[in-house]
């Protein structure tokens, strides 16, 4: 496995792969979990060349977020990418991505980045749209992989790079959960134990929405009453929000039929903790699935 850190080296080594060559491609922050992993192995059955991007990218964070203690480890990190098969580890440093030049921005407009997650991050979307563009034009995948877990995040992209006729397909994993059912994430390492027992809520305020679909009550107002009052019973967690809406548009839906997104963020001490349900059109539900045994 190749480790990279510049531009430069990158280029040259692409050059050493010849062209024509497919590559897929998983861009993340590190400190990584089955999750990320997920991805890597579905990019390592599909393409000849598999291309992990570690960057944790300062453009995405506001001024009150965790830039400088957002959890890193770059030697753990790279063990678990030489064993999955990754033959390219692009790691540069904000200098590298962000020269004192630098003046370019990719921004979007509209219901996407301006509800939920764009409403309490401002600038965060611009800040993934920017790096992901960059770190696109950089690698040149024809293949990109991103997590259902960042719902919002995966329509963002799948949004700007059908507007800038990038050429690279978005390829969607599902979310990957412990055995209790927390999504992995991160920033779950900041969760004290008792803490780390309640966050299982956001699972359990999801399945309590689905359930209440299931048993005929379709309108997104019950699916909504019915994981609030899952989430209020939870001491240790405070909603931020609950929505159904348009898995594409995130503007919200008044009936939670078939093609729609559950989408719930809590806070749990520290950090604030997404999930999501995917309600496929085809009527099947996409509720993610457990980290194998063993893994990271
Ligand atoms: P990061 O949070 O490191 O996540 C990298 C990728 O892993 C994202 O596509 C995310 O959705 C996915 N992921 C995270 N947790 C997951 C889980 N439990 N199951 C499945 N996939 C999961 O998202 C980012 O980094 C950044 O915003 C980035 C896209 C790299 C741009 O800086």
């Amino acid at each position: 496995m190749e480790v990279v850190r510049s531009v430069a080296a990158w280029r040259a080594l692409r050059a050493n792969w010849g062209t024509g060559v497919e590559i897929g491609f998983v861009p993340t922050m590190g400190y990584l979990h089955a999750g990320h992993l997920s991805l890597v192995q579905m990019a390592r059955a599909a393409h000849a060349r598999v291309v992990v991007s570690i960057f944790v990218n300062p453009l995405q964070f506001g001024p009150s977020e965790d830039l400088a203690a957002y959890p890193r480890d770059e030697a753990r990190d790279l063990t678990l990418l030489e064993l999955s098969g990754v033959d390219a580890v692009f790691l540069p440093s904000p200098a590298e991505m962000y020269p004192p030049d630098f003046a370019t921005g990719v921004t979007l407009s509209g219901p996407l980045v301006e509800r939920l997650e764009g409403a309490r991050r401002p600038g965060h979307f611009a800040g993934v749209a920017t790096v992901v563009t960059k770190l696109f034009g950089i690698v040149g995948p024809s293949h990109a992989y991103f997590g259902q877990k960042d719902a919002q995040q995966l329509a963002v992209v799948r949004r700007f790079v059908a507007d800038l006729a990038l050429p690279v397909e978005i390829v969607a994993g599902p979310i990957i959960r412990e055995p209790d059912g927390l999504a992995l994430s991160s920033r779950n390492v900041y969760l004290t134990p008792p803490q780390r027992a309640a966050a299982t809520v956001l699972r359990r305020a999801l399945a309590a929405g689905r359930f209440a679909s299931d048993t005929g009550m379709h309108d997104a107002k019950s699916m909504l009453a019915a994981m609030r009052a899952v989430i209020a019973a939870e001491p240790l967690a405070t909603l931020d929000y609950v929505d159904v809406v348009d898995p594409a548009t995130f503007v919200p839906r008044d009936h939670g039929g078939p093609g729609s997104l559950l989408v719930l963020v809590a806070q749990v001490g520290k950090p604030r903790l997404l999930d999501n349900y995917l309600w496929r059109a085809d009527g099947t539900w996409d509720t993610g699935s457990v980290a194998e045994e063993g893994h990271a």
